[in-house]
């Protein structure tokens, strides 16, 4: 067993040698590694059974007159043991804490990359803004192709093959069939020719998508960018249902601050044309350099549909009326946000992504 369980055999060793059964337990003590071993040696050393105990026994066997002696030693000997083990628990203790704190230290000094997330870009979340204060208005949303045939970019909007108004457009052709046939479209109006052929009036429906045109970009062009296109198509629809319509989306989406204004122009499939403009979001319509001191910046086309468009859908002129409007989501980011060039929306730079 342990080098001690020999030193109480026989009654006369321990009770003449009580400095052997301490050096012993001295030895033993130090071979410990945990407190609960440290208990079980405990009990070998002072136990009934112990060393100790049978010397304390063996004093019987002794002269009378040399017992008290041998019995101070012996208590001698016992204290001498407990402040062993005493000592050995306070340095096991203190160990095991140290182990205990180094394995659940925390280094409150490490610097961690935060997690990244996720979040829609905020010309998607214009476009769905858009959405819902149209939907709110009763209208229904609508998508359409972004490579179109030349007859719903252009022919069937009133421009025939070389009309001088092809040239507001410029135009990226694709390389499919017969050549100048197929192109990315460069305006969502081809939607309101879907819209017509496929359901037919009445219509309430906005089609928001991508365009494409081979400009240049600057601070309010981009050569890909968001249109949002509005036709409505029923019975007696007049000029002022248009300009209700523009005003109340306006005050919807940029807040009540904020209003329209209908400015004569042209397109070949509206008549009459209108731009429309709304107070200038940077000044609130007092003159800025942004507004060219105007106190309005211009945001789209609109007008009432061409009596020519509905004919190329086969629609009644005489009974239908409408009215048909077209903007930039891209613009109206910039304006809602107050963003001084529209390219930062897709420079890619995160550190602007991630504050707008
Ligand atoms: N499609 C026109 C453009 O891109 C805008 C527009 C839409 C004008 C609908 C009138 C009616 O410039």
């Amino acid at each position: 067993m342990t080098p001690s369980s020999e030193a109480g055999e026989g009654a006369e060793a321990p009770v003449l040698d009580p400095e052997a059964l301490v050096s012993e337990a001295g030895a033993l003590v130090e071979t410990v590694t945990t407190v609960g071993a440290l208990d079980e040696v405990r009990t070998h050393l002072l136990g009934k059974r112990s060393g100790l105990a049978r010397a304390h026994q063996g004093l019987v066997t002794l002269a009378p007159e040399e017992r008290p002696e041998a019995g101070r030693r012996l208590n001698e000997a016992r204290r001498a043991i407990e402040a062993l083990l005493a000592d050995r628990r306070r340095r096991l203790e203190r160990d095991e804490r140290a182990r205990l704190l180094r394995a659940e230290q925390l280094d409150l000094t490490e610097v961690l990359t935060p997690r990244l997330r996720g979040r829609l870009h905020l010309v998607q979340r214009t476009r769905d803004e858009l959405e819902d204060v149209f939907v709110g208005m009763g209208f229904v949303v609508a998508e359409g192709p972004e490579a179109e045939t030349d007859w719903y970019n252009f022919e069937a909007l009133h421009m025939p093959p070389a009309h001088p108004a092809r040239g507001m457009w410029d135009t990226l052709y694709l390389d499919l069939g017969d050549p100048e046939t197929v192109l990315l479209r460069t305006h969502t109006s081809p939607v309101q020719i879907h819209m017509m052929e496929n359901q037919g009036p009445p219509i309430y429906a906005v089609m928001p998508g991508k365009c494409y045109r081979r400009d240049t970009p600057d601070a309010r062009h981009i050569p890909t960018f968001h249109q949002i296109e509005g036709l409505v198509v029923d019975r007696g629809i007049s000029f002022a249902d248009l300009a209700g319509t523009i005003e109340s989306f306006t005050t919807a989406y940029f807040g009540p601050d904020i209003h329209s204004r209908l400015r004569p122009s042209y397109f070949p499939f509206t008549e009459p044309s209108a731009e429309f403009e709304i107070t200038c979001t940077i000044c609130k319509g007092e003159g800025c350099r942004t507004c060219s001191q105007t106190g309005w910046i211009e945001l789209g086309g609109c007008g009432m549909v061409d009596p020519a468009v509905f004919a190329a859908v086969g629609l009644d002129s005489e009974v239908w009326t409408g009215f048909a409007f077209g903007f930039g989501i891209d613009r109206c980011t910039q304006m809602r946000h107050e963003i001084p060039d529209m390219r930062v929306f897709y420079d890619n730079d995160a550190r602007v992504l991630r504050q707008i």
